[in-house]
């Protein structure tokens, strides 16, 4: 039965890809978004409305009449505009909306390994959201992925450009610990086929190869023809260059945070793969553009022009 399901960020990464299977699933799909402007090729095809954090009573009757909600908000890392502790307060924010407007199912992205009492913010803050909605009393299913790829992704993008632009790699520490990367498609697939379902599970939504960080940069080396000797360096070296990069870029090539969570292997998860698609088979379709164009973060996050309520996705040389 078709029904009403509102996405957040429906243009951006994993929600277009969520929105855009509900759509030919015949849902009637709404998105809460901070981009309601955005260029994007869903935006006349769906209705958004801006998140309205403020204002819980607009947010709550922005979802009236709707019986999912699927929620990919969260904010990747600790900034001036941004950061967990807000994204935190907004989710729960959120989930109360979502509450009193009715509405029968959540299903909601975390990431692996989530741990309320971890210091880094990124997986405390999804440990604290995972323990408010399992208390809600609201239907849900709570997806953890540990790295998202496919077309406009971030991470095994940049580490793509930086291996064709360096003569050598470095990886922090020894470069052991693991991820587990699950395509976009897959990971929205599994979102929209929970939509549906019924109860309450937390599915680990992992793919079906396991890289260690070293063999990962290798592996992508290989494959876009640009293969690299890859070094250990220590973890400070390591940022120390990745700040560099993001200076270059006005962007966060990555955090101390994400350092340290890669190291304490935390991307990694002793579980079934959820998805099919394989890292490797996509990156040799994908071999001569990945990595052409760095991908900014933060470029992601600005108004575009014109119009002070929308951002882009941007890639820069
Ligand atoms: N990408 C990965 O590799 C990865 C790995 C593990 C877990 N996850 C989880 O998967 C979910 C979706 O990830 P995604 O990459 O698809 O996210 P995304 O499209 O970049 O963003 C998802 C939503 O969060 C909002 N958002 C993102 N950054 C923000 C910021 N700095 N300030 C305000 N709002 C912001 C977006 O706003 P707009 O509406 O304006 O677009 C959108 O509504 C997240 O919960 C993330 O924690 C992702």
């Amino acid at each position: 039965m078709n029904q009403r399901i509102a996405v957040t960020g429906a243009f951006g990464y994993s929600g277009s890809r969520i929105a855009r299977r509900l759509l030919k699933a015949g849902h009637d799909v709404l998105t809460l978004t901070n981009s309601s402007g955005r260029d994007h090729p869903l935006s006349g095809q769906i209705r958004a409305e801006p998140f309205n954090f403020d204002h819980p009573d607009k947010l709550a009757r922005a979802l009236e009449g709707t019986s999912v909600l699927i929620n990919t908000y969260w904010v990747r890392f600790d900034h001036r505009r941004f950061d967990h502790a807000t994204a935190v307060q907004n989710t729960l924010t959120l989930f109360e909306a979502a509450k009193r407007a009715g509405v029968a199912r959540i299903i909601h992205v975390s990431i692996t390994n989530p741990q309320e009492g971890s210091p880094l913010p990124y997986f405390h803050g999804k440990g604290r959201l995972e323990r408010a909605l399992r208390e809600s009393g609201i239907a849900h299913t709570i997806l953890r992925p540990a790295v998202l790829f496919g077309d406009g992704d971030i991470l095994i993008n940049n580490i793509a450009w930086a291996l064709r632009r360096l003569p050598c790699f470095g990886v922090f520490g020894d470069g052991e610990y693991k991820l587990q990367p699950i395509h976009v498609e897959d990971f929205a697939e599994l979102a929209v086929r929970e939509a549906t379902e019924n109860g309450n599970r937390t599915i680990e939504a992992i793919g079906p190869e396991t890289f260690t960080y070293r063999a990962l940069a290798q592996t992508v080396g290989r494959i876009i023809g640009c293969p690299r000797p890859v070094f250990s360096v220590p973890p400070w070296f390591g940022y120390a260059t990745g700040r560099l990069v993001g200076w270059w870029h006005h962007d966060e090539f990555i955090t101390r945070e994400e350092v340290t969570g890669l190291m304490e292997n935390r991307l990694c998860v002793d579980a079934p793969p959820a998805g099919h698609t394989k890292l490797t088979e996509w990156a040799a379709l994908h071999a001569t553009s990945l990595g052409r164009t760095y991908a900014s973060e933060l470029a992601r996050r600005r108004p575009a022009k014109g119009n002070p309520h929308t951002s882009r996705r941007v890639a820069s040389k």
